[in-house]
């Protein structure tokens, strides 16, 4: 056992601001408010469902997470967003035809109007296939950053929340190389104030949150708290970060797969991804720039996975290609193929075929809840700058430079639980086991 991290108390209400009130951010907030009703279970989960071992495994004591670390009730979440659109989450909801219209959105209909957009920081040319108008215009990336200042600073005040927590569940922006502009904060303000167009939206939803000392979660694959910059920052102010890009259907199943052929020492030669998707944000990433910040966060997992430099003859030579389709008529039911070509004893060739047919925003609203408790716990447990043991919920974890990012999930998942044993001055759990038999 050692100390317990000293953990402020979880009194009062955590708002939650969601940057885009789209497919994702409507079936987090939706769910959130069924689950608090008893009109439906928060499936998917760790933080509402999710049990934890602590001790031995002689000591049969395994508990609730939720009863083991102390995180935001779902009864004290206040919710606030931006929008490009100014539909309220009940027309967002209903528009992204994720949950069913009666027994998941009229049932708690009022509550989903209250929650209206407020304007959008964004600028057409970091995701041109988006045409709505609520944003805050044609203004200065300054102006941009002062006014979500002021959004969070108003909300706060509105809502009389005592923490705020905020997660990026807009669009993908076109893909941006991390370049001088994002190094210090000193270029960075320079940056901001010449207009450069590496500053994208994001980066000022990042930046504005961690001046005013909110906790900053990245579910898509934009640069936004990734830079040096900002990680900088975001230490120095012991401000928790995480990203980016929320894990949920194909390379969720790739980060279990590629591990399990490693672990067998199975060759792979080729790795060939497809899916079909047809709401908004394949709409989005119908765009070649913007698909291209989603291929590079796709793209990475398999070779850090895989490590071809030190498997050369395993990993060596593999074929790897991701697409992604837009085809309106699945909505938001992405389905995904994936053919992987390995290889056995003696070269000898086999397939694995893989076909989910899964829910996009069914999978990622409860690993956005999650984090958002999780971003939470940590600002009252004294945690700052990257949470690496949150890499369990993303795509392409964000780690300290020089380090790669650990992504097979259940590294991730031993390293999250151990993490929460840390903070509550538990022994780890290192799956070593020698005492079982040491005492027999
Ligand atoms: N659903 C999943 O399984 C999944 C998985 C990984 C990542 N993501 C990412 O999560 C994000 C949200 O996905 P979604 O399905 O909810 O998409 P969506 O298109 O339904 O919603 C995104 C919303 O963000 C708004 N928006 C765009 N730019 C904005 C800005 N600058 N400020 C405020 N609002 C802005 C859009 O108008 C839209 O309503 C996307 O980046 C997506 O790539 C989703």
């Amino acid at each position: 056992m050692s100390e317990p991290r000293s953990i402020a108390p979880v009194d009062g209400k955590l708002g939650v601001l969601t940057v885009g009130l789209g497919a994702v951010a409507t079936t987090l907030i939706a769910g959130v408010e069924l689950a608090k009703r008893g009109l439906g279970k928060p499936f998917g989960s760790m933080t509402q469902l999710g049990t934890i071992r602590i001790g031995k495994r002689t000591d049969n004591d395994t508990r609730l997470i939720k009863d083991f670390v102390p995180l935001a009730r779902l009864e004290d979440i206040v919710w606030g967003a931006w929008d490009v659109f100014p539909d309220d989450a009940y027309v967002s909801a209903t528009r992204a035809g994720v949950l069913e219209q009666g027994r998941h959105i009229e049932a708690i209909s009022d509550t989903l109007r209250e929650i209206r957009p407020m304007r959008a920081a964004f600028e057409r040319k970091y995701a041109r296939n988006l045409t709505g108008e609520h944003t805050m215009g044609d203004v200065p990336k300054r102006a941009m950053l002062e006014a979500i200042r002021a959004d969070i600073n108003r909300f706060r005040d509105e809502k009389k929340v005592d923490r705020v927590v905020m997660i990026w569940c807009a669009s993908t922006e076109i893909y941006i190389e991390p370049g001088p502009a994002h190094q210090s904060i000193e270029s960075l303000e320079a940056a901001i104030d010449a207009n450069d167009e590496t500053i994208s939206p994001s980066i000022l939803y990042a930046y504005a949150a961690l001046l005013e000392r909110v906790p900053f979660a990245n579910g898509s694959p934009n640069l936004a708290v990734d830079t040096p910059a900002l990680r900088g920052y975001a230490t120095a102010h012991n401000i928790p970060i995480s990203g980016k890009d929320f894990k949920t259907g194909q390379t969720l199943m790739k980060t279990v797969l590629a591990p399990m052929v490693k672990a067998r020492q199975l060759g792979v030669s080729g790795w060939y991804s497809t899916n079909i998707l047809g709401n908004r944000d394949g709409e989005v990433l119908d765009a070649p720039e913007n698909f291209k910040t989603k291929e590079e966060s796709k793209l990475g997992v398999l070779e850090e996975i895989l490590e071809p430099t030190k498997n050369p003859d395993l990993y060596g030579d593999i074929f790897h290609k991701v697409q992604i389709n837009y085809y309106p008529p699945r909505g938001d039911n992405k389905e995904g193929w994936d053919n992987i070509d390995i290889f056995g004893w003696m070269g000898y060739d086999m397939q694995i075929k893989v076909n989910f047919l899964c829910r996009d925003s069914i999978l990622a609203a409860p690993l956005a809840l999650d984090l958002v408790l999780y971003s939470d716990l940590a600002q009252r447990a004294g945690l700052g700058g990257i949470q690496e043991w949150l890499s369990f919920y993303y795509k392409s974890p964000q780690v300290a430079p020089g380090l790669y990012p650990e992504h097979d999930l259940f590294i991730q998942l031993t390293k999250l639980k151990n993490t929460l044993r840390w903070m509550m001055g538990e022994d780890q759990i290192t799956h070593l086991g020698r005492e079982y038999y040491d005492e027999i």
